[in-house]
């Protein structure tokens, strides 16, 4: 290695270390910019609306049937973007936005499992998105929300929902156990939606009760 760079002149050794240089820094920087660029200019609304219809997801079309949700607390005319709720942040979930985008994931970076799709019970298109929907959100601790909102500083105004947050901090509860059908038209529950998985070792889970009636 030495002898190959004793070959080269001062002038062009100095071009050299200089080249090499740029290019680690602007591989930095894009590597670091990769994260906001994708949010802020690739997987903007308008985007996601080339495949998903603006009227049933954007608040500010004619006739939607999604309502507005502010995104900061001081600005009352803000609009959450699509990725504020949909796409987790960190630069590796950021990746989720281009493979969805070819259809091979969802946001969260899940497979479509196609041959469950087809065996369980016949679920209307819309109402199964919506279910992977929640399902990911409870998945992840409703993570997306929790970007904006924290949860020991949301003070509900009536009692409902103070004894609500309440509960939800004992329990755990995760906000879109609560707060389903928050934006977009509604879609019933499923029926065993947000189950807990039974604690490994759990005598009491009906998993191991073994009534033996199915
Ligand atoms: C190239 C087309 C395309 C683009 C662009 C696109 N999507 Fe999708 N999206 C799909 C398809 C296809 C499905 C699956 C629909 C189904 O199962 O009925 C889907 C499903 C979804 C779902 C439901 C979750 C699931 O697992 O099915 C969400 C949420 C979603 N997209 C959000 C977005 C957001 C947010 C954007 C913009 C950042 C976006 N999509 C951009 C094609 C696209
Ligand atoms: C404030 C958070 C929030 C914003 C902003 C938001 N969504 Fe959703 N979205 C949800 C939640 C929560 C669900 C799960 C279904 C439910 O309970 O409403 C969902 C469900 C969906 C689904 C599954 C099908 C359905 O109708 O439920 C699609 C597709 C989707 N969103 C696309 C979008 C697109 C496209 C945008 C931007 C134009 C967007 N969403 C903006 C929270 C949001
Ligand atoms: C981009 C930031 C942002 C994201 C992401 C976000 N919110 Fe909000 N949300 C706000 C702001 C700001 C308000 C209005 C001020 C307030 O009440 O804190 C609000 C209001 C609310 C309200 C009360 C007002 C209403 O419309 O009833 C609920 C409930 C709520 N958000 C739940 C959620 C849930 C559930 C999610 C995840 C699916 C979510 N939010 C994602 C910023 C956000
Ligand atoms: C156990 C159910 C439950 C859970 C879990 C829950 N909430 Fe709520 N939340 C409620 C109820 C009920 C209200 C009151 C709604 C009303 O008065 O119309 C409320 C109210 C709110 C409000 C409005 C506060 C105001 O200005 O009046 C926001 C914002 C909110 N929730 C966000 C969240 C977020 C974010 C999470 C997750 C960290 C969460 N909630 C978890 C049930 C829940």
């Amino acid at each position: 290695m030495k002898d190959i760079f004793q070959r080269f002149s001062r002038r062009a050794k100095i071009i050299f270390i200089a080249a090499g240089a740029s290019a680690l820094i602007i591989a930095i920087i894009m590597v670091a910019a990769f994260e906001p660029v994708t949010r802020r200019l690739v997987a903007q609304d308008a985007v996601c609306n080339t495949c998903h219809l603006p009227w049933e997801f954007n608040s500010d079309v004619r006739l939607t049937a999604t309502k507005p949700h502010q995104a900061k607390t001081d600005q009352p005319k803000s609009q959450a973007q699509c990725v504020d709720c949909h796409l987790p942040q960190g630069r590796l979930n950021a990746i989720f936005a281009y493979t969805h985008f070819v259809s091979f994931t969802d946001l969260f970076g899940k497979f479509r499992d196609l041959d469950a799709e087809r065996a369980g019970d016949w679920i209307p298109p819309r109402a199964a998105t919506a279910f992977r929907v929640r399902d990911r959100l409870f998945e992840t601790d409703s993570g997306t929300c929790r970007t904006c909102h924290i949860e020991k500083e949301i003070k509900p105004k009536r009692a409902r929902g103070v004894n609500a947050h309440k509960l939800a901090l004992e329990e755990k509860k995760t906000c879109i156990a609560c707060h389903y059908n928050q934006v977009h038209r509604p879609v019933d529950l499923r029926k065993n939606a947000f189950e807990q998985p039974a604690p490994v070792g759990n005598k009491q889970s009906n998993l191991s009760k073994g009534t033996g009636n199915d």
